[in-house]
């Protein structure tokens, strides 16, 4: 564990400040009584079992769970349609003409709002038009889009027909979209001629005709027709269709929901682990959905009556759970936002809390601090008084932050629920419940009822309250996802086994004496820049891929916004000079090949770098020279010279 960060959060323990629940706001919490954390844990499978009693069923099941790791199925013989469960089923109680997406566009403030009879309307419409273009359960779809309600239609008609969707994020290039469509041999694409960002286009259309030169399993390319004049879009003979054309074919058709085992494939969604290739976590359908409906519902303590608004992106988990599957199995009504937060000012977020009067909000550190940074005399320009509850996700929230969320934005008034939680987790795991556990800034709290976390050290024993060590979970949960897409045995290496029996979450944290979780960070070589993970061998494949690189070694720095920065250290081959130039080229070369996400902030020429004596990269050094640390153990190091030099340039390059 690094020493800076185990001297904030001790620190941090020393000046315990914590906040309870308002009694007002327990009276009325979905979750109340605190007897639920031991009653759920004196047998989790029944605990899941109830849960499941909020999901409609075509067929019940005949065990609630079976397997062992890293093996599970949950609900096993049951069967269910998820889009049945966040669509047709409202339609038949006064939820039916109910928002169930408020939709705010980023341009000329556009707005659309989506009841359940609407959404209802567009699946059926969408999943017909999939069906007759050739998708058949079981294909794989991706979807390539902004936030659009396309989006999560797409998704919707997907689980309708039992065809597992891949959703790409939009700001990701097309080499990054032609791996993951590769890699799970995607049948369709749906896409979108743009989407804004900025007051600018992201050429989405351009992108996938590019990347989709090397994808030989996509038959046909819907294009949702959303940023220029269809004119003006270069369509592929017998490849692409238009969207709203394939719509209105599909008139006022109605695909029948298929009854789908509760293990079936509901989705594959990347995300980076520590090798140069993005792993797809596949989740199912059944015991996702039980997993992201409850936790939707106690978490967010979400009701018939709030405007739930989670500014994540859908191509993101955060998204798939908390945007889609999770609020509209629970007929919540959504706000959907399409756009950055300071465009056209840095008041959007707010005009947009005020104008739909949102009750529940859940957005990440990152923007937080950037918010901060921009000044509270922008949320104070707006009526936040609606707001009852927060949350945060994706990366620790430092109390700083915490605090002014909740002061500036918070009205010193609504609980913020801090929740960890992975993709491969598929729901959260570690949060408090609102109306029940005192919160202390910068800390997740504890394991949601029926989760049995743990932090380890290196043999796997647990360590006592008040230390630090490996965060690893000890019981399945149902939302969990189930391997990794074409590749089980990097489903048991990467989570299994390193310690047998549990699962390794690759984070670390600490427990405080009252047994808080403070989770403090990746262990792996795994980084997470403004709450997006990134791989370093990744960002270290995309430099090696220029024709100047010959060496590159790849490290997270502290970033006083984005939580972590990317800091690369280069060689160049033999003969190629490197100036100035050449180091921004080989910055948006990354964008390039990954997405702008992944641009390394800093990026140094260097004439070597340090290496073990069988030839390992040191990276633990380089972040020591770039955090100004003293150097770790160095007896390793091959020609202790070259940490000299390193240092020198990094330092006059004026670090
Ligand atoms: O390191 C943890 C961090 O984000 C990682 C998971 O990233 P991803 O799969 O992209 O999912 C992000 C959204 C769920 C974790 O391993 N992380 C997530 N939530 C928190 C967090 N770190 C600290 N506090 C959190 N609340």
């Amino acid at each position: 564990m690094e020493e800076t960060k185990k001297g904030r959060i001790e620190a941090l323990l020393h000046e315990d400040r914590r906040f309870a629940p308002a009694e007002s706001f327990t009276a009325n919490a979905n979750w109340k009584d605190p007897s639920i954390y031991e009653k759920a844990s004196s047998d989790i499978f029944a605990f899941w079992e109830e849960m499941a009693q909020q999901i409609d069923w075509f067929k019940p099941w005949d065990k609630v769970f079976e397997g062992e790791s890293p093996n599970f199925k949950w609900f096993s013989g049951a069967k269910t349609n998820v889009c049945y469960n966040c669509v047709d089923r409202h339609l038949t109680t006064w939820r039916k003409n109910k928002a169930a997406i408020i939709w705010e566009g980023e341009p000329r403030h556009s707005r659309r709002v989506l009841t359940y009879q609407d959404l209802y309307r567009e699946v059926n419409r969408c999943a017909a038009a999939m069906k007759r273009l050739g998708v058949q359960k079981g294909d794989r779809v991706a979807l390539y889009m902004g936030m659009i309600p396309e989006l999560a239609i797409s998704m919707l008609a997907c689980a309708r027909i039992g065809a597992p969707h891949t959703v790409v994020f939009g700001g990701f290039s097309p080499d990054a979209l032609r791996d993951r469509i590769n890699d799970c041999g995607a049948k369709m694409l749906i896409t979108a001629d743009g989407a804004w960002r900025r007051g600018n286009r992201v050429p989405l259309k351009e992108n996938a005709d590019e990347a989709l030169k090397g994808c030989p399993t996509i038959d046909k390319v819907i294009v949702v027709n959303h940023c220029v004049d269809a004119r003006d879009v270069e369509m592929e003979g017998y490849r692409d269709v238009w969207w709203h054309r394939e719509m209105d074919r599909s008139g006022n058709t109605v695909v029948k929901p298929e009854e789908l085992d509760a293990e079936h494939p509901l989705y594959i969604l990347y995300t980076s682990g520590t090798t140069g290739k993005p792993k797809g976590l596949l989740h199912t359908t059944g015991g996702y959905l039980v997993g992201v409906h409850t936790t939707t519902k106690y978490v967010f303590d979400l009701k018939d009556n709030d405007t739930y608004w989670c500014a994540a992106d859908i191509g993101w988990v955060t998204g798939h759970s908390y945007i889609v599957y999770g609020p509209l199995s629970n007929g919540a009504t959504g706000v959907m936002y399409e756009g950055a937060p300071n465009h056209p000012h840095r008041g959007r977020f707010w005009q947009i809390i005020e104008r739909n009067q949102v009750n529940i909000l859940y957005t990440a550190p990152t923007a937080i601090r950037a918010f901060m940074a921009w000044g509270k005399e922008f949320p104070e320009q707006y009526d936040l008084s609606s707001l009852r509850l927060m949350g945060t996700v994706g990366e620790p929230i430092n109390p700083e932050a915490w605090m002014w969320y909740r002061e500036f934005i918070g009205g010193n008034k609504t609980p913020i629920v801090d929740t960890w939680w992975q993709t491969e987790t598929g729901m959260t795991l570690i949060t408090p419940l609102p109306g029940l556990v005192e919160t202390k800034p910068g800390s997740a709290t504890f394991p949601f009822p029926g989760i049995e976390a743990d932090i380890v050290d290196e043999s796997g024993e647990t360590v006592p309250f008040g230390g630090g060590g490996y965060l690893v979970l000890k019981n399945p949960w149902p939302a969990m996802a189930r391997t990794i897409w074409g590749d089980p045995e990097r489903w048991y290496d990467q989570y299994w086994s390193r310690f047998p029996g549990m699962y390794f979450t690759g984070d670390s944290a600490k427990r405080d004496e009252d047994g808080y979780y403070w989770i403090l960070g990746r262990v792996d070589d795994v980084l997470n820049v403004a709450g997006h993970r990134i791989g370093t061998m990744e960002v270290e494949s995309a430099l090696v891929s220029h024709p100047a690189v010959a060496e590159a070694a790849v490290i997270g720095i502290s970033h006083a916004i984005k939580g972590q920065a990317i800091a690369a250290f280069t060689t160049l081959v033999s003969g190629i000079e490197g100036d100035k130039k050449l180091i921004e080229q080989l910055r948006q070369h990354v964008a390039e090949k990954i997405g702008p996400i992944a641009r390394p902030e800093k990026l140094f020429l260097t004439h070597e770098l340090p290496k073990t004596r069988s030839g390992k990269i040191m990276r633990r050094l380089l972040r020591d020279i770039a955090e100004g640390q003293i150097m770790s153990d160095t007896t390793t190091l091959a020609d202790p010279g070259v940490l000299e030099q390193i240092k020198e340039q990094y330092e006059e390059s004026g670090n």
